[in-house]
């Protein structure tokens, strides 16, 4: 007890300052010391005498004058205990006058400049000034510290180039990624600072080529470049860097042949150069990269076949070819490659049947071939693939979608399965026997499939996105739809269905309730499948899960009312609804056009503020054209196509010169009757209905479709 006292005590002490003499030599009278303890503590607040370095204290303190904003946890201007402001590290090997060696205030909303002063902490080792709202230039001066092992200055607003002259004898980690800095890499950093283990100048707007000099950073381990604008190939040196483990050179303009001297980075763990300009053929040296996991060129010019030690690597668990132009056969040794878990080939010029013994690749989680010219069935070995989760074979030449579905449903795990623009001019499998208890996402689109919406679907209980469109399906729609409980999107457009809307529809749980729990664990969220809509394009779904909840019922033979429930789907966000033969009143949508409307337009929705678009041209409507409110700013192309609508602008005819005959009007107006009852009815549903319709367009959504 009287140990941890005294211990107390000294280390008071030995906080007081040096001008405080009293303290110094006193240790007979245990009484005189606490005494003098007291004394001196109240000394050193009162004379605010430094328990941190003056030099540290004064560079701190103008470093907050260029900072703009006031730095949290920092003490008032007079406050000299710096060692124990928020973020501030201090050295406790020396008695008095601790040393600032550490500060970090990553993510503290700081915002202003940093002045050089700051590199008068001179024993500093680490400096960490990340994601805040920092900009101006760089100063020279910080790039000259001699203690400094670790500089992050990413995720700011920094502007100018970087420093060419640099010595920075001690750093390991320099990090000035996500700034807006220009010019060139060339700089003395790999000359002068031998220890540096990672390099990140990823995110700024850097342009030339990687310099040579590269290759004098010996201990570099991490290298990261992505998304600046260098060009040119890669620097010979680089592969003398016999410590690299991770190189992203992603989306940049770097150019040329990948170099077979890429096996000596014996360590190499990760390697993306994916969104280049990198052409020629892939060389065959990958046995050499024996720790390589990650290997991504997706979106560059490769071409010729794979590469057979690429294809056998031991190591490798992601490979992403996507979007090059390879070609032959895929051939893969999947005996050795017993870490893969994410293989993509899709956008290539691979031909022939889909190899056999992939089934063996006992790991594989994504495998994405669509947009090749692979032929074929689906092998039946494939339902060994028990970790598959997304499989896309959309675009393709396989065939046999019977075949496919009866072995696919034996990956259990399979989650996501697109198989668009492939098994073309076959059958949809109507009453097959067929059970894919976890898939969320099932895409066969503009196959010209003939059939109907399969009963085996229904089972398919967690299924989220159904996407059936551009086909020639036909039938009804079963009402069962309406009972998934997390369908968000479905997909039915440009099809031969017929029949009512089915009233369940508005009941789809994941229309009501747009919050979803996405992505689903495991799912990759980047492998972009292609849903094959779109005229000559693609629409991709590479943020598969963050597609805006969608009806699309359009272009096809559906009859019958539009139910004002559909007013319930407060979550949904597109409902095409377009070209079809529906009925009933007007007021329960918005983009009407192509259809059998028949009635006035309520003038009710010139009340309406927030119809943004409104669409109701080819119909068989009739009356005057609201001309209030939002009705102001429709086009005439919003309301043509209608031969009984009349007004005063829009260059529709006037409505006095076009008196009715008594007969079309006494037709009428039982229509118009029940049109204006429900409406009473649906007005509150129907409000509601229109406001997320309405949102859509405003959103883009709904015009930049179909
Ligand atoms: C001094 O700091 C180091 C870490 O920086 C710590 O491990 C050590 O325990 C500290 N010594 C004392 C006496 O506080
Ligand atoms: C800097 O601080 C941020 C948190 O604010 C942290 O995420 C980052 O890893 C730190 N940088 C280094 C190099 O340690
Ligand atoms: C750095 O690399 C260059 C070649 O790019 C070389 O000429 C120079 O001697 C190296 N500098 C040092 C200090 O090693
Ligand atoms: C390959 O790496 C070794 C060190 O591992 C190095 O000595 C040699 O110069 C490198 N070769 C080339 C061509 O870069
Ligand atoms: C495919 O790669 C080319 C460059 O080779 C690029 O222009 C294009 O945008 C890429 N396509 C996709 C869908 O990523
Ligand atoms: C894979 O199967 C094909 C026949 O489908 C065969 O020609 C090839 O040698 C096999 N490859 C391996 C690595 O087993
Ligand atoms: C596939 O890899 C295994 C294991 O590395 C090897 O024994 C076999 O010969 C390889 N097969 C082919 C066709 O290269
Ligand atoms: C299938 O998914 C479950 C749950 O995500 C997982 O625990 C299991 O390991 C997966 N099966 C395989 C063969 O990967
Ligand atoms: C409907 O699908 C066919 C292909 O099946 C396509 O050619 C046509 O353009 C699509 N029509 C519309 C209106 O989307
Ligand atoms: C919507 O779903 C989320 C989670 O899926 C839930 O927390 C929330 O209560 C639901 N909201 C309504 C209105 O049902
Ligand atoms: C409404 O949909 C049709 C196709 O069904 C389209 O031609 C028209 O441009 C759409 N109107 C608006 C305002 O988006």
């Amino acid at each position: 007890m009287l140990r941890r006292q005294i211990i107390h005590i000294i280390s008071t002490l030995v906080a007081c300052p040096l001008p405080s003499v009293a303290c110094y030599g006193i240790q007979t009278s245990r009484l005189t010391f606490i005494f003098l303890a007291i004394v001196c503590k109240a000394h050193t607040t009162k004379s605010q005498s430094l328990s941190c370095n003056y030099n540290d204290l004064t560079a701190l303190n103008s470093f907050r004058k260029c900072v703009d904003s006031p730095v949290d946890g920092w003490g008032a201007i007079p406050d000299s205990e710096c060692c124990s402001w928020a973020g501030v590290k201090c050295d406790n090997s020396t008695a008095t006058l601790r040393r600032v060696i550490g500060l970090d205030l990553g993510g503290r909303g700081l915002t202003g400049e940093i002045c050089e002063s700051l590199a008068d902490l001179d024993q500093l080792i680490t400096l960490n000034l990340s994601h805040n709202y920092l900009h101006g230039l760089l100063p020279d001066k910080l790039f000259r510290m001699q203690n400094l092992e670790v500089l992050d200055l990413s995720g700011n607003e920094f502007v100018g180039s970087f420093p060419l002259h640099v010595h920075l004898p001690c750093i390991r980690i320099l990090d000035v990624s996500d700034n807006n800095l220009v010019g060139s890499l060339a700089s003395t950093i790999c000359d002068r600072s031998r220890s540096i283990e990672s390099l990140n100048f990823a995110e700024n707007r850097f342009h030339g080529e990687v310099p040579g000099n590269i290759g004098n950073c010996t201990s570099l381990e991490r290298l990261f470049l992505s998304g600046n604008s260098l060009s040119g190939s890669l620097p010979e040196r680089l592969f003398q860097l016999k410590h690299l483990r991770e190189l992203q050179f992603q989306d940049n303009g770097f150019s040329g042949p990948l170099h077979e001297r890429i096996d000596n980075l014996s360590n190499v763990v990760k390697i993306d150069l994916s969104n280049n300009l990198f052409s020629g053929v892939l060389p065959d040296v990958f046995r050499g990269l024996q720790k390589l996991e990650y290997f991504a060129v997706r979106s560059n010019k490769f071409s010729g076949q794979l590469p057979a030690s690429l294809m056998s690597s031991p190591s490798l668990s992601t490979l992403d070819l996507n979007n090059n132009t390879l070609a032959g056969r895929i051939s893969i040794n999947c005996s050795s490659m017993a870490h893969l878990t994410s293989l993509n080939l899709g956008s290539n010029l691979f031909l022939g049947p889909l190899p056999e013994n992939l089934s063996s690749c006992h790991r594989l989680n994504v495998l994405n071939l669509a947009n090749n010219q692979v032929s074929g069935a689906i092998p039946s070995s494939f339902q060994n693939l028990q970790a598959l989760t997304l499989l896309s074979l959309s675009r393709t030449e396989i065939s046999e979608l019977s075949t496919a579905l009866h072995i696919l449903q034996r990956c259990r795990n399979l989650s996501v399965l697109v198989l668009s623009m492939s098994f073309r001019d076959e059958e949809m499998l109507g009453h097959a026997d067929l059970l894919f208890p976890y898939l969320k996402a099932f895409v066969i689109a503009n196959s010209q499939l003939e059939g109907s919406i399969p009963v085996w679907l229904r089972g398919c209980e967690n299924l989220q996105l159904l996407d059936l469109s551009w086909n020639r399906l036909s039938g009804r729609i079963p009402s069962w739809i309406g009972d998934f409980g997390f369908l968000f999107y479905l997909g039915l457009g440009n099809n031969s269905f017929s029949g009512d809307i089915p009233r369940s529809l508005s009941e789809l749980q994941g229309c009501i309730n747009s919050s979803r729990s996405f992505p689903p664990a495991g799912s990759p969220s980047d492998v972009p499948l292609l849903s094959g809509k779109g005229d000559g394009r693609f629409l991709t779904y590479n943020q598969f899960w963050n597609l805006p909840s969608t009806l699309d019922l359009s272009y096809n033979k559906l009859n019958g009312p539009i139910w004002p429930s559909f007013g319930n789907l407060k979550g949904l966000q597109a409902f095409y609804l377009g070209n079809n033969e529906l009925s009933g009143n007007i007021l329960d949508k918005l983009n009407l056009s192509h259809n059998r409307l028949m009635g006035e337009i309520p003038t009710a929705f010139q009340k309406l503020t927030f119809l943004s678009a409104f669409d109701v041209s080819y119909n068989k409507l009739s009356g005057e054209v609201p001309s209030e409110g939002q009705f102001l700013t429709f086009p005439a192309s919003s309301f043509e196509g209608n031969i009984g609508l009349c007004g005063s602008r829009l260059s529709l005819p006037s409505c006095q010169s076009q008196p009715p005959s008594d007969e079309h009007r006494k037709e009428e107006a039982s229509t118009k009757e029940t049109a204006f009852s429900r409406m009473a009815l649906g007005i509150g549903a129907a409000i509601g209905f229109i406001s997320t319709v309405s949102l859509c367009f405003l959103s883009g959504w709904v015009l930049d479709e179909v």
